[in-house]
Order: C-alpha cells, then sequence, then structure tokens
C-alpha cells in the first residue's frame, strides 16, 4: 500500500501525523480563516513558553459559532490558557456580552489579559485567577446574590480531573437552554479505559456519564481528528423542565 491510499485510521505512534494536521491546516486556510489576532495569542503564548494544547482553529470557530447560533452573550470558560478559545467566543458574544474565564495559573492569565486586550475584547472579559473549583464556587455565590445573570454557554476545557465538578457547579449557573461543550472527552481512546487510574481519564468518564444520566441535559460526544490528535468533544443543551 503507498502512501497516499494509507488509512488515517491506521493505529501507531504516527497515526496523528501529516494526513490528519494537513487536512486541518487546508480547512483553516480554505474556510475557517482566523485572522491575525489569533496568531498573535499563539505566538505570544509560545514565547510565554505555555503548551500549545489550545483548542485548534476549527474547534474555536466552531465555539464562537455554537456561541452566536445559541444567542449567547454570557459565556462561562474554565480553562483560559493564553485566551486562544476565549477570543473566539468574546468575539461571539458581541460588544455588549461579556466572557468570564477561569484561570489557575496567574503567568496564563497575564499573557491572555494581553492577548484579549491587543485584540480589542478586554473590556468583554472577566479573568478569574485561581483553582477552578473554588472560582466556580465563588461565582455560584454571586449568582445566588443576584449580580450575575445566567451563564448561555459553558467551556469546560481546564484539567478533566476537575470535570464532574465544574459540570455540577455550571449547572447552578445555567437556564434551559444552556449550551455546555467539554474539550477533551476522547484523549487517544483512554476514554475506553474503565480501570484507569489517571485522574483525567477517570474524570472525562464521569463526566460524560453524568451527562448521560442528567435528565435535565440533552447530551453527545463528537469524535475529533487533526492537528491536535484523536480527541473529541461533549456538546450538551440544558432542557426546559417538564409542565
Ligand atoms: C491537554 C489539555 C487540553 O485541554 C487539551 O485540549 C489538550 C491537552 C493536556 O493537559 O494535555
Ligand atoms: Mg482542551
Amino acid at each position: 500500500m503507498d502512501d497516499s491510499s494509507t488509512p488515517v485510521t491506521q493505529s501507531g505512534p504516527d497515526r496523528t501525523t501529516s494526513s490528519w494536521a494537513d487536512v486541518d491546516a487546508h480547512l483553516e486556510h480554505s474556510i475557517v480563516r482566523p485572522d491575525d489576532q489569533f496568531a498573535e495569542v499563539q505566538r505570544r503564548a509560545q514565547e510565554a513558553s505555555m503548551p500549545g494544547i489550545e483548542v485548534s482553529s476549527g474547534t474555536g470557530k466552531l465555539l464562537g459559532l455554537l456561541t452566536e447560533i445559541s444567542g449567547a452573550r454570557r459565556v462561562l470558560e474554565v480553562g483560559t490558557l493564553a485566551g486562544f478559545s476565549t477570543l473566539w467566543m468574546a468575539r461571539a458574544v458581541g460588544e455588549d456580552g461579556e466572557v468570564v474565564t477561569c484561570e489557575s495559573e496567574p503567568a496564563h492569565a497575564d499573557v491572555a489579559r494581553t492577548n484579549l486586550d491587543a485584540a480589542g475584547v478586554g473590556d468583554r472579559v472577566d479573568i478569574r485567577v485561581g483553582a477552578a473549583e473554588q472560582t466556580l464556587e465563588q461565582l455560584v455565590e454571586e449568582f445566588r446574590g443576584g449580580d450575575g445573570a445566567a451563564f448561555d454557554l459553558v467551556f469546560l476545557d481546564a484539567d478533566k480531573a476537575g470535570n464532574p465538578r465544574y459540570l455540577q457547579l455550571a449547572l447552578q449557573m445555567a437556564r434551559p437552554g444552556t449550551v455546555i461543550v467539554g474539550d477533551n472527552v476522547v484523549r487517544d481512546g483512554a476514554v475506553l479505559d474503565a480501570d484507569s487510574s489517571d485522574p483525567d481519564i477517570r474524570g472525562i468518564r464521569q463526566f460524560l456519564q453524568d451527562q448521560g444520566d442528567d435528565p435535565w441535559l440533552e447530551a453527545t460526544a463528537v469524535q475529533t481528528v487533526g492537528a491536535k490528535g484523536w480527541d473529541g468533544f461533549s456538546l450538551a443543551v440544558v432542557r426546559e423542565p417538564a409542565s
């Protein structure tokens, strides 16, 4: 079999190379078309030696489109990193919208602040620095105190071990129609390992199960391949209570 007919579904250490990344690059140039601000975000992240684990451009734009399609004005993000996905969603909420984004690493939050200010959306992004669970608990308090409106879209992309708890807390700040997106729910297929001792894999498995079990969520998950390897995301909407 020559290279051109090698199926991309092959297993082995090189399965994420060439074809998947090449197709992602093609899609980026042909249809996604991120502007220079996104490259600037990535450049500053690299300059600060941050890990290149932000979402792909295609996924970032999907987050922006989901924000726009759902009419979301208030977005909650858990895991800011350098603000790449934040920028896609911040643009999509519009001038009157807000993205509240949680980041545990102060140095990452600083880079994100620079990036979002430089991209012209700094005034609509509230970066909360601290452990995600504590920050979310604080946000729940603010929400209960009547200070904050519900979130229309939630993107969970921090440590995966925390996802079940982050979901619980996010749901306390949701309304019927709120969209919940979870990144990295496949992790090279490691999601299949029921006996995994890796807290992130255990977290992902629980996160998926919890969404499936929750009678107030309508949820799915989609596998992806691309520049970021073999992974996937979950997508859910909070249901209207039965009348
Ligand atoms: C990792 C985290 C992510 O959110 C991601 O998209 C890819 C990798 C990680 O921690 O390795
Ligand atoms: Mg991620």
